[in-house]
């Protein structure tokens, strides 16, 4: 089948492009000296993790069905990325059971004792991340804080959790505005952790893992000395907010949303499209540097954005007169979404695409 007799709306990627940012990445872990854990929320499919994998067939995953449904593909090293709510340990246990070296994170004392009590009555044992702030203020305790000190003891000297290591995820790096801004916050980044691995170890705790990552900072860090690994996710598809910021081109975005024409309006200058907010997301992007609202761009035609979005409607503009001859009633169009794992989130299946072909269907995990 060819691109253009896809339903509307699609999921569409482009598996060059995909392939080609996959290798980059690669290169770049080579190149800092890291291992490499991609965060596979992004795309949560198979063959998009196993691509991604090296020898080390590590991942970072941000539910427990993407760890349930990875173990299966027999993918066991895990970090699951969100701080553990203990309704979710005995799920965990089965995992832990079923073979995963699964690590799980926290940020607060209290939960120690929940994970004791549980791992007592699972008779298993807990690998725990101490998730870091790096300055972007959404979890975390502070680098090398005494709170952090004080947890990494307590793991140490307890009979049934373990200290896997220090992790931490630079988000403010999404409000940079340039690659320069995007180094220094790598650089932040890249100190909160080895500088508090620094400090337990110097207490006599051991500290195996030093981890980083947001795809920004995994792009621009000129230097991860006394990181281990580092855990992008976005860069495998990218998409306009990476584009935006300086993290990649507009031609690395292997993602994009095919969405049919239904309205055509020249005294508004507007199209409407049957992607909407349950296609595209509204994720309104970068608007730190957008003087016009944007919940996407035209593929190939940077120039025509959405403007406007409702559920299943969006409105296609640009600042220029729009050329009407040019669209049609019936027709299609590729856009390229604000934040590709919202976007990617939405929809059932990816329809993959080789020199215009529809190569592929591939099925990602959902829920929690
Ligand atoms: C804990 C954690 N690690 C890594 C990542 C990957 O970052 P990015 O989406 O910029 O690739 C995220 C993304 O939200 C995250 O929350």
């Amino acid at each position: 089948m060819e691109l253009h007799e896809l339903p509307t709306p699609s999921f569409v990627v482009d598996l060059a492009v995909l392939e080609r940012n996959i290798a980059f990445m690669k290169s770049r872990a080579r190149a800092l000296g890291v291992n490499l854990r991609p965060h596979t929320k992004t795309h949560k499919t198979r063959e998009i993790a196993l691509r991604q994998v090296d020898a080390t067939r590590s991942i970072t995953v941000s539910t427990l069905a993407e760890a349930e449904f990875f173990l299966e593909a027999g993918i066991r090293d895990i970090i699951y990325a969100v701080p553990i709510h203990p309704g979710r340990l005995d799920r965990v246990s089965r995992l832990i059971s079923a073979g995963a070296d699964l690590k799980i994170l926290v940020d607060h004392p209290s939960v120690l004792n929940m994970l004791e009590l549980k791992a007592a009555e699972k008779r298993t044992a807990f690998k725990i991340m101490l998730k870091i702030d790096s300055g972007y203020g959404r979890a975390g305790l502070p680098p090398g804080s005494d709170t952090l000190y004080d947890m990494a003891l307590r793991i140490h000297r307890s009979g049934n959790l373990g200290l896997a290591g220090v992790l931490t995820h630079a988000g403010h790096s999404y409000q940079c505005t340039d690659a320069s801004g995007i180094r220094a916050v790598a650089e932040e980044e890249r100190l909160s952790v080895v500088r508090s691995a620094e400090r337990l170890r110097m207490a006599g705790v051991p500290c195996p893992m030093v981890s980083v990552g947001s795809s920004p900072t995994a792009v621009h860090a000129e230097n991860l000395a006394g990181v281990t690994e580092m855990r992008p996710g976005c860069y495998a598809f990218f998409d306009k907010f990476q584009s935006d910021i300086g993290t990649c081109s507009p031609d690395d975005c292997a993602v994009s949303v095919l969405a049919g024409i239904i309205g055509i309006y020249p005294e508004r200058n507007r199209i409407l499209v049957d992607a909407g907010a349950l296609a595209l997301s509204k994720d309104p992007g970068a608007v730190h540097l957008q003087q016009e609202k944007t919940y996407g761009t035209v593929k190939g035609r940077p120039d025509l954005y959405v403007a406007s979005i409702s559920q299943e409607h969006g409105q296609i503009t640009s600042s220029r007169p729009l050329d009407f001859n040019a669209f049609r009633i019936g027709g299609k169009v590729s856009i390229i979404p604000n934040h590709c794992c919202l976007a990617a989130a939405l929809f059932p299946e990816y329809q993959v695409v080789e020199g215009g072909l529809v190569k592929e269907t591939w099925k990602p995990v959902r829920g929690w």
